[in-house]
């Protein structure tokens, strides 16, 4: 992979994905959401890679949302801008189709496309000095990767008119206490405490990883029987792997399950 504006280094089975524009406040424009894809798909590919972690470089900022210079290319062309929307979406669904868990490690501002970047990752963690929101507003658009439906689903419809109308930025307590961050932290300790919380997940069966992601995911769009149904389809399924009888068995024998992934 030849990349310019994003780091991608894998270790202990996790790639950590970086936006690196720091002069830029880590903002996306499409050669960067180019690259991003291609990580996203490295990250796919590699058997050896179990989680992802993304974040942006430097002190201060996650990502500062897509590159304005890029988006004023595009006023008064309709059919461009909506193709310029389509294609950050469908780069930011490659996380949600990775079949593995990723996180957005939220280090700084993440705002409009950055927020949308981190709400596309399985789960979010934030330090205590981190500022989220969807300003579009005050550009005169709307998010158009995909944020207006993820705040929605991940919050609540309430919380993602909140964002989106006032397109105030809001600190990571509050976005701790609606749900959108997972797991607040001090600065120094971001990096560490993410790290703890993603090796829980692999400490797990990946295939019961995979499925859970996928139960709630696809259930986002069922009703409540329909929901059930599928779950029940991916509880069947758990059921015909190793994993399970390794699971159970080293519960009753006090032992540390050893999962293989099958
Ligand atoms: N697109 C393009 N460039 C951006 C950018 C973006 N979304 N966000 C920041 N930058 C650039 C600035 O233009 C500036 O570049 P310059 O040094 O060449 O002038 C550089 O990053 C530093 O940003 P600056 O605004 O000087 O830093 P700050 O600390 O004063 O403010 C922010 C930080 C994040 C509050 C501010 O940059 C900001 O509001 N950015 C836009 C956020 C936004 O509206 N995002 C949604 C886009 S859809």
């Amino acid at each position: 992979m030849n990349l310019e504006n994003v780091l991608y280094e894998v270790d202990g089975g996790v790639a950590f994905v970086t936006v690196n524009r720091p002069d830029k406040m880590n903002a996306l424009n499409h050669q960067t959401l180019t690259e991003l894809g291609q990580a996203f798909d490295a990250a796919k590919a590699d058997g050896a890679v179990r989680a992802v972690v993304v974040t942006g470089s430097g002190e201060k900022a996650f990502v500062a949302g897509a590159d304005i210079g890029e988006l004023l290319q595009v006023a008064g062309n309709a059919q461009g801008a909506a193709d310029l929307a389509g294609f950050g979406q469908s780069i930011f669904r490659k996380l949600e189709d990775l079949g593995k868990p990723s996180v957005a490690m939220v280090n700084g501002f993440a705002l409009g496309g950055g927020c949308e970047l981190a709400l596309a990752c399985t789960l979010r963690t934030a330090s205590t000095s981190a500022r989220m929101g969807l300003p579009e507003v005050s550009l005169g658009i709307i998010p158009g990767y995909g944020g207006s439906q993820r705040l929605a689903r991940i919050a609540s419809p309430g919380v993602a008119r909140e964002w989106i109308l006032t397109g105030d930025m809001f600190g990571a307590e509050d976005a701790h206490r609606v749900g959108v961050i997972n797991r607040i932290f001090a600065p120094e300790e971001l990096r560490e405490g993410t790290l703890k919380m993603v090796g829980s997940m692999l400490a797990k069966g990946p295939v019961a990883l995979r499925f859970g992601m996928e139960a709630v995911l696809r259930g986002w769009d069922m009703t409540q029987p329909e929901g059930e149904a599928m779950e029940t389809e991916y509880f069947g399924k758990a059921s015909e792997t190793e994993d399970m009888k390794e699971g159970m068995s080293a519960f009753l024998e006090k032992r540390r399950p050893e999962f293989k992934g099958c």
